[in-house]
């Protein structure tokens, strides 16, 4: 296994994500543990390579966080990752300077040498053949002169030691990213390091990942019960089957339906979790509730802090009932089982403090666990959502509802523009159903995917207004509803996407006669920026 060191840099997870990506196995842990700790930690013999991460401190700031000396006194190669190279120059007996400029963005690296770590490592090479990297910097101080046993790996003109190895030991610093993507050898680094140095076996799996989680949730829980909410998303949903997976009927449920999702979403849901996997589920039916809360509000931030604060509510009435014993919870439920993950994590900035973060999707507060008296669990909290989604298909969930696109906390209620009434969120359930329908329907010739796969979210939207049609022999005075489809990686920035015309076709003929109460279809041709993907 490879240990990282986190000096809490924002992508410190990202070394973990890249090392999982070469199937090694590896932990997180602050880099403040004892030198005692990290002994026992090694003492069986299976930790193969350390890692030090870059440090959250800005660059401005001074960081004087170490390594435990102990690291590079166990026989094990050591990587240290900017912040991490400048402390090991540092305890080494090399030297470090505050920079007078800071770097930031993309550099040209020039490697120096053979280095076992770089060897062959390279986007191009200069006249003279020196292997050239283009990377990622972000660093305010740098290392000025190498410590005793190490010689120069690579350099920029701005920073002649940006790389320094000791091959005897096998300890080497970069001070640029491997980590992240900007860096375009990243991964090819990271993994010559874990599987050529530290001669790792790259042989951990997903599989692994379900067992390792499991022994530390029943470990963490004991014979507690555990509450969890959830939303029929995508984090909530693999979550629940990871903590049934590991404590099976300790694990309650909490499915609060407040009457804005999709079509017979709340039932598949109901099916998956306690008809499939037989876990226990409470379903609470808030439909006239919300609707009630909502009657009369059109303004769209109005209307999604009713929603969220209705969902609270009634979550945290429920996690009482459970708490105090209720619906099967044999002792009373003692924690709260959240689905956050990683980016969920460093958006609430808590990435280096561990502290509570917000509750995601549905009701964006912190601070529930500790209102309810209960103790937070966080199984997700070191993945990625690809790896997510892995993870869900691991543990047996249905590619369908794993590879779902994202549906936002307040659901329907921001997809009806204006008010919400339960006759139009009738109306675009039945639409959107068929939008969805005919995206999974539809597969594109070229890449042989379906543009359900080929779109980033895709979902219907009911424009309040009546325009005139004819059916028949008839007038008819109905509803708009328009169709939203989009690409992006990061949800950002947004292309409307450029669906078939055939498709388009057969879903807006498929709406006007299969919805009584529709009768026009629309298509969004508008990017963000500057629209937004959601009509509200
Ligand atoms: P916009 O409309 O801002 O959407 O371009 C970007 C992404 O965020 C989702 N979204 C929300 N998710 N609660 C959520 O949980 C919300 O209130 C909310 N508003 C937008 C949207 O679906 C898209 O994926």
């Amino acid at each position: 296994k490879i240990l990282i060191l986190d000096f809490g840099s924002q992508v410190t997870q990202l070394i973990a994500r890249r090392v999982r990506e070469a199937h090694v196995f590896c932990e997180v842990h602050p880099c403040d543990v004892s030198d005692d700790w990290v002994r026992a930690y090694a003492a069986d013999g299976q930790l193969k390579g350390v890692i030090l991460s870059g440090s959250h401190a800005s660059v401005y700031e001074e960081s004087t966080d170490k390594a435990p000396q102990a690291v590079f006194d166990l026989g094990v190669p050591v990587l240290g990752i900017c912040y991490g190279m400048q402390t090991m120059a540092h305890q080494l007996g090399g030297k470090v300077e505050g920079g007078h400029t800071r770097e930031f963005g993309f550099a040209e690296v020039r490697a120096h040498g053979h280095t076992k770590l770089l060897e062959g490592i390279q986007d191009h090479a200069t006249a003279e053949g020196h292997g050239m990297l283009d990377v990622w910097m972000s660093h305010g101080d740098k290392v000025t002169e190498l410590p005793p046993g190490f010689k120069l790996m690579a350099s920029t003109p701005s920073c002649p030691i940006a790389g320094m190895a000791d091959e005897a030991r096998g300890f080497y610093g970069v001070q640029f990213h491997p980590e992240v993507t900007h860096t375009k050898q990243g991964q090819a680094l990271l993994e010559r390091f874990v599987l050529g140095v530290c001669a790792t076996r790259p042989d951990w799996v997903m599989g692994d990942y379900i067992e390792e989680a499991v022994a530390r949730i029943r470990e963490q829980v004991g014979d507690e019960e555990v509450i969890l909410g959830l939303s029929g998303g995508v984090d909530s949903s693999v979550a629940a089957a990871l903590i049934h997976r590991a404590i099976g009927d300790q694990l309650i449920c909490v499915f609060v339906d407040h009457g804005l999702l999709r079509l017979n979403e709340g039932d598949m849901v109901m099916d998956m979790f306690s008809g499939k996997l037989h876990a226990k589920v409470v379903r609470v039916d808030a439909a006239e509730l919300f609707l009630g809360k909502l009657a009369g509000v059109s303004d769209p931030e109005a209307k999604r802090k009713i929603i969220g604060r209705e969902f609270v509510e009634v979550f945290k009435a429920e996690a009482a009932r459970l708490k105090a014993g209720a619906d099967g919870a044999l002792k009373g439920a003692q924690w709260l089982a959240q689905g956050t993950i990683y980016p969920d994590v460093i958006e609430s900035g808590g990435a280096k403090s561990k502290k509570a973060v917000t509750i995601k999707s549905h009701h964006n507060v912190g601070g529930l666990p500790e209102q309810l008296g209960l103790k937070l669990l966080e199984p997700l909290r070191e993945l990625f959502k690809d790896e997510v989604r892995e993870l869900g298909v691991a543990l047996g969930l249905p590619p369908e509802m794993v590879y779902r696109h994202p549906f936002p906390g307040p659901g329907l209620g921001v997809r009806i523009l204006g008010e919400v009434k339960k006759e139009y969120a009738d109306l675009l359930r039945r639409a959107d159903a068929i939008f969805i329908e005919e995206l999974r329907n539809f597969r594109d010739e070229a890449s042989g995917k379906t543009w359900y796969q080929l779109t980033s979210q895709a979902f219907t939207v009911f424009l309040p207004v009546k325009s005139v049609g004819v059916m028949g022999d008839g007038r008819t005075y109905e509803y708009v509803v328009a169709l939203r489809a989009v690409q992006t990686s990061d949800f950002m920035t947004a292309d409307w996407a450029e669906l078939p015309y055939a498709l388009l076709k057969k879903v807006s003929g498929r709406i006007i006669n299969e919805v009584r109460g529709i009768n026009r279809v629309t298509y969004d041709v508008s990017s963000k920026p500057p629209a937004t993907i959601e009509w509200e």
